[in-house]
């Protein structure tokens, strides 16, 4: 049993916020982020996490020709989910009217939507479940403090998906379909990106621990991410005995075009194969990858056949890499 990507949809907000827009907010330039991140604007939501991610859910199974009533798993990777509960993946559920699935988020910031497809995956080769719906949806634009600039101008707001099918044909995961992956976590060195989402008080607490904004140590989320993601690709690719000469596109959670570039040059690699889109958009966190991967797709890039690495890395801290063969 293999599992396939069958279909995939994106979804970002109208509401494009330049640099510009933001230097009149804080101490900052256009150049400065261009320079030092590649970001020129970003997608901010007044919708929220959960509308966002049902508008690319919808266009992900128009695209896979997925009637709603045939899907048996929903998984959503977001870490800001308009509510702690219900879980997005239900209220994504009730909209689609996906009434035979079985729905939960999966927390793991910015390798969320890696996590998940691996989960699902894992589900779907288990012969648990048949169809899966994996979505990446988050709203950063409600982490941040919109008066720190050395945070405010990383981030925006998207969400995207794919839907996966689950094939007899036992070779399926080499000829085409979700290969082998890697991924790995490091809470010890979670501190460097942080967010609390909500207070912890009780009338039984003599001090109650607030919550707050995101916190960030941007040179130490640098260093680990051009450390860790081209050893967990060299990884993934080990195990399914390829070269990074036999991968089309390498599709990265689009944080930082530095970030990207350096990777590209540790594994000798034209940045042509590491397609960006995190000029318009910023970091969308667990959106980045989906929304990512289905503008290729979209764009009519990818063949039958053709090899695909997917590396996403975040707070936590958390990393992999997947392969897929389209
Ligand atoms: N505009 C102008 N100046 C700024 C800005 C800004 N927006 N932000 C910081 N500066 C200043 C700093 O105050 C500092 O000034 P100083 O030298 O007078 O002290 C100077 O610029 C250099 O600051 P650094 O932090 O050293 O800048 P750096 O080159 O490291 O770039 C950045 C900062 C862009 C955040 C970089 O470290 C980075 O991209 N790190 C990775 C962050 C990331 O990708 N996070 C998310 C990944 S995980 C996830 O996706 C959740």
């Amino acid at each position: 049993m293999a599992a396939r990507i069958i279909g995939t949809g994106s979804y970002v907000p109208d509401r494009i916020i330049t640099n510009d827009d933001l230097a009149e907010m804080v101490e900052t330039s256009d150049a400065w982020i261009v320079e030092r991140t590649g970001i020129r604007s970003r997608r901010i939501t007044e919708t929220g996490t959960t509308d966002m991610a049902v508008r690319a859910a919808k266009k992900a199974m128009e695209n896979a020709g997925l009637p709603p009533e045939e899907l048996e798993l929903i998984v959503v990777a977001t870490s800001t989910g308009d509510c702690l509960f219900p879980n997005t993946a239900c209220e994504v559920q009730a909209d689609l009217g996906a009434e035979k699935a079985v729905c939960f988020d999966l927390s793991a910031a910015c390798s969320g939507f890696l996590f998940s497809l691996n989960t699902a995956k894992v589900y779907l080769e288990s012969g648990a479940y048949k169809t899966a719906l994996v979505v990446g949806a988050d709203t950063l634009s409600k982490t941040v403090d919109w008066s720190d600039r050395s945070t405010c101008i990383l981030f925006g707001d998207g969400a995207g998906a794919a839907v996966l099918s689950s094939t007899e044909d036992e070779q399926a995961s080499w000829n085409r379909g979700i290969g082998d992956f890697t991924m790995g976590s490091d809470g010890s060195r979670g501190g460097c990106l942080t967010c609390r989402s909500t207070e912890l008080c009780s009338p039984f607490m003599e001090e109650k621990k607030t919550s707050g904004f995101m916190t960030m140590n941007g040179q130490e989320v640098f260093r680990f991410a051009v450390k860790t993601v081209p050893r967990s690709i060299e990884e993934v690719l080990k195990k399914a005995e390829l070269s990074p000469n036999d991968v089309k596109y390498f599709i990265l959670h689009q944080a930082n075009e530095r970030i990207i570039a350096s990777v590209a040059k540790r594994m000798k690699q034209d940045t042509a194969k590491f397609p960006m889109n995190l000029a318009q958009y910023g970091n969308t966190s667990g959106a980045s990858i989906p929304v990512l991967l289905d503008e290729i797709n979209r764009k009519g890039l990818l063949k039958p056949g053709d090899k695909l690495v997917i590396s996403g890395f975040g707070a936590g801290l958390t990393w992999g890499a997947t392969l897929v063969v389209w």
